[in-house]
């Protein structure tokens, strides 16, 4: 089955691999000539643990390829999807629909009939719609179905995720209509899973396009939570890690998602809260959980930010903060809504100066954070002469990091702990004085 992926993005470029891998024949859409030259001549423009070789491997097999011609490719397609970004609009907590929409026009314009179109971008509820709208109001002769099938890859496990997902989402029109060509496709698509059956999940368009929201809405809301209740515990004398193991351990709550940390980041949680704010504003019935996980989310990496002033005192003008880990959490180069961003440019702009070292994000932060930050070459060079070292990222590579190699390095001995990798003990009988979210410091009274 010979299928045409509209966008050689991180979703286009992980779902086109991986239906290639399921053995369909998939033309990925690029429109932008420089990625398109990167992608042909074998680069993978983003940092995904396997996607470079799971893509060599589908070219080689002749099961993938990348094109800038929309045209041909729908001539011999049986399905196309949709998988251009949908950023949220300057301004307003809308997502910017219009990629969505070109490509609808796009379609429009060349499909052939009995054509399948799927939205796996994530977009608004009634979005499947308009995209219907737009394609019946060009082609009115036209015949084609549609359907939503969001997508649930969180970034460094996407490939996993792809390949052996906790559920499938397909949103179709008539969901009454069990032998519709739009389902027996994407069962077709979706058989080489691992028993297929119990994973896919029918439902509504509208549904489907609101489970999407209200999952990363929901993860959202339960990490904000045990941000919240971190807090409780340092001011009481509580430990968050026994608190949300407890909490963990009844499985109508479950033990993911409870770790706190900076604040959320990425390219999803933060568009995605805001337009299911915004979708839900709009329909008259808003979302007052939701609002107020946004606004505490960034309160929290400003709070967090003053924290450190407020460690470093009045001596903040002479301290040197060794900041380990950039991106909005491990196994990335994305440093998209990154709580680094919200609290390095209040540090730097109260004078402090500032030694960064992230293993995938500094090509980027280099273009987003502050002039005067020193960009350090491993996490020990950052660390040399600092005052306080302040972890914001979980990378692995930090984790074996020992005091013994610290103590010589800096010229201080605060170690701020906002990702929780390291043991207190260690540390405090070393000598440092250690402070990890969710917990009360010892030299607290
Ligand atoms: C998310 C969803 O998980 C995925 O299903 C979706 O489709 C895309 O968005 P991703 O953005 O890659 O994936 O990140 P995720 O691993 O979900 O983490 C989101 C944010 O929450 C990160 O900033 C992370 O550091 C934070 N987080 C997560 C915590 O602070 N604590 C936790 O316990 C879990």
């Amino acid at each position: 089955m010979h299928i045409t992926m509209i966008g050689g993005g991180y979703v286009g470029l992980v779902s086109g691999a991986c239906l290639a891998a399921f053995g369909a024949d998939v033309t990925v859409i690029e429109h932008d000539p420089t990625r398109l030259d990167r992608l042909k001549a074998g680069e993978v423009p983003i940092y995904e643990p396997g996607l470079e070789d799971l893509i060599a491997e589908q070219r080689q097999a002749e099961r993938l390829t990348f094109s800038g011609n929309l045209a041909p490719a729908l001539q011999k397609s049986r399905a196309v999807f949709i998988a251009v970004g949908t950023p949220t609009r300057r301004g307003s907590g809308h997502a910017d629909l219009s990629y969505v929409h070109a490509a609808a026009r796009a379609i429009a314009a060349h499909a052939p009939d009995n054509l399948l179109i799927v939205t796996k971008s994530t977009v608004p509820v009634g979005t499947g719609r308009q995209v219907a709208a737009i394609v019946r109001q060009a082609r009115p002769e036209l015949t084609f179905h549609i359907a939503s099938n969001p997508e649930f890859l969180r970034e460094g496990h996407a490939i996993t995720d792809f390949m052996d997902p906790d559920r499938i989402i397909i949103g179709l029109e008539d969901i009454s209509d069990t032998t519709s060509p739009a389902r027996s496709l994407l069962e077709d698509l979706y058989a080489p899973l691992k028993e297929p059956k119990s994973r896919l999940l029918f439902m509504g368009l509208e549904s489907a396009e609101l489970t999407k929201y209200a999952a990363n809405a929901f993860l959202a809301m339960k990490v904000t939570f045990a941000n919240e209740m971190a807090d409780l515990c340092e001011a009481t004398g509580g430990n968050i890690t026994d608190v949300t193991r407890g909490m963990g351990m009844d499985p109508r709550i479950s033990a993911h998602f409870l770790t706190p940390g900076p604040g959320y980041g990425g390219s999803c949680f933060p568009k995605d809260t805001q337009a299911l704010a915004t979708s839900a504003r709009q329909a008259g019935t808003p979302t007052q959980l939701i609002e107020t996980t946004i606004a505490a989310n960034e309160a929290r990496k400003r709070r967090l930010a003053e924290r450190v002033l407020t460690l470093a005192g009045d001596n903040i003008i002479h301290s040197t903060i060794a900041v380990l880990g950039l991106t909005f959490k491990a196994h990335t180069d994305d440093m998209r809504q990154a709580p680094s961003l919200t609290i390095l440019p209040l540090l730097h702009e109260a004078g402090a100066t500032l030694r960064v070292y992230d293993p995938q994000g500094m090509e980027a932060a280099r273009k987003l954070l502050p002039e005067g930050i020193t960009y350090a070459h491993s996490p020990l060079h950052a660390a040399e002469d600092a005052d306080i070292l302040l972890i914001l990222t979980e990378w692995p590579e930090f984790i074996p990091i020992t005091p013994a190699q610290l103590a010589p390095r800096m010229r201080g001995t605060l170690i701020l702990d906002y990702r929780q990798i390291w043991q207190e003990k260690t540390w405090r009988d070393a000598g440092f004085r250690y402070h990890c979210l969710g917990m009360r410091h010892p030299t607290q009274t």
